[in-house]
Formats: C-alpha cells, sequence, structure tokens
C-alpha cells in the first residue's frame, strides 16, 4: 500500500510508519510526507530518504484553494490510503471526495468523546478516569467519521497534558500499523465501513 501521510508537528506517529515502511514484511510503503507548514516531522523525509512537500495554508486565499492545492500535491504520489497524522486543519470537503474513504485521521481520544483539536485537553479538564486513541475515516465532520479501531488509555492521577498525550500517543501508532496490516490482507474494508 502507497500511504501519503500529512503532519503539522513533530511526525513522531509518521516516524513508526517510516520505520515500519523499512520492514520488508510490512505491506505499507510510506511514498510522500506533506504539511501544511514548516512542521518539524518534515526532516523525518531527509533521515529516511522519502520526499516531501509543503502546501502552505497561509499561502492560499482560502481552505478551498488550499484544500485544491494539497489535492494535485497528494494525488501524484497516487495513494492507495493518505494518513491525517496531526495535521491540524480541518480539511475542505473536495479533499475529503478526492480521497474518502481512504482518507484515515488519528485522534488521541475515544471518539466521539472529545472531537477537535483539544482532545487530550479536553479529557483533562472533565476530569475523566480514562480516555483512548481513535482511528477513524475522515469525512466532512470534525472528527465523526466511522471509526475503524479505538482503544481506552488510563488518565492517572496528576497527569499533564503532555504526559497523558505521551501516554496515548503508542496507543495510536499501534492502531495505525495494525489498520495497514488489515486493510492490506483485507480484514478492514474502508469503502464497506464509510457505508455502515
Ligand atoms: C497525535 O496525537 C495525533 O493524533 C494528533 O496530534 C498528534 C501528532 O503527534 N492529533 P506527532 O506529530 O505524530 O508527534
Amino acid at each position: 500500500l502507497q500511504l501519503v501521510v500529512l503532519i503539522s508537528g513533530t511526525g513522531s506517529n509518521l516516524r513508526v510508519l517510516l520505520e515500519a515502511s523499512e520492514d520488508a514484511e510490512f505491506p505499507g510503503r510510506v511514498v510522500a510526507i506533506g504539511a501544511d507548514r514548516e512542521a518539524d516531522g518534515l526532516a523525518l523525509g531527509e533521515e529516511y530518504g522519502i520526499p516531501t512537500f509543503i502546501v502552505p495554508f497561509t499561502a492560499y486565499p482560502d481552505r478551498e484553494a488550499w484544500g485544491e492545492a494539497l489535492i494535485e500535491q497528494v494525488r501524484q504520489w497516487q495513494p492507495d490510503l493518505v494518513i491525517l497524522s496531526g495535521l491540524m486543519r480541518l480539511v475542505p470537503p473536495a479533499v475529503v471526495d478526492a480521497f474518502s474513504p481512504q482518507l484515515i485521521n488519528t485522534h488521541p481520544a475515544y471518539l466521539p468523546e472529545f472531537p477537535g483539536p483539544h482532545g487530550v485537553r479536553d479529557a483533562l479538564a472533565a476530569g475523566v478516569d480514562q480516555t483512548g486513541a481513535s482511528l477513524i475515516i475522515v469525512d466532512n465532520s470534525v472528527d465523526g467519521g466511522p471509526i475503524i479501531a479505538q482503544e481506552r488509555v488510563p488518565v492517572l492521577p496528576g497527569d499533564t497534558e503532555q504526559a497523558l498525550h505521551d501516554r496515548i500517543k503508542p496507543v495510536e501508532r499501534r492502531l495505525l500499523i495494525q489498520a495497514v496490516l488489515d486493510i492490506a490482507n483485507s480484514h478492514l474494508d474502508l469503502k464497506e465501513l464509510s457505508r455502515s
């Protein structure tokens, strides 16, 4: 499976996909890394010899224009799967139309609990004793698409946002890797899931 991964941040989840890509037995290959800004994680492209591109959100008049430019860049790589791994932008409907249901997103909460950009912070503020990690198909809602997989993660006394996020991320990575495996061996059919 050809994977295009889109990021805004450090790309620690991306690193796990890049490492998996180097394993001949793993069915996924990261073919390109894209970002909406000068994200730290783009340096991983150089480290792993994977091409990178930036479609700067602020360089376009609106979200739609940015989305069109993003579609053009991503399409060049003929991805089987487009993974939003910490892309901190809502993608416009044209991007959803272009790639969904082969457009998936990791989220650091147990959806539908705590959607939006501050899933970890919001769970802490709510005082819950467990949150989680989710992998979803991206649709035109905010983190409301069909759930591919999710797992609970405990909130521990004294947790900071950072500490809790650090506990959640390895679970996100596991869900992501498992999803690529499941898609490759046909245990997971995103088209079917998106219809249900
Ligand atoms: C992850 O928790 C992802 O779900 C998100 O932002 C984080 C990205 O982390 N919404 P990293 O850039 O992969 O370290």
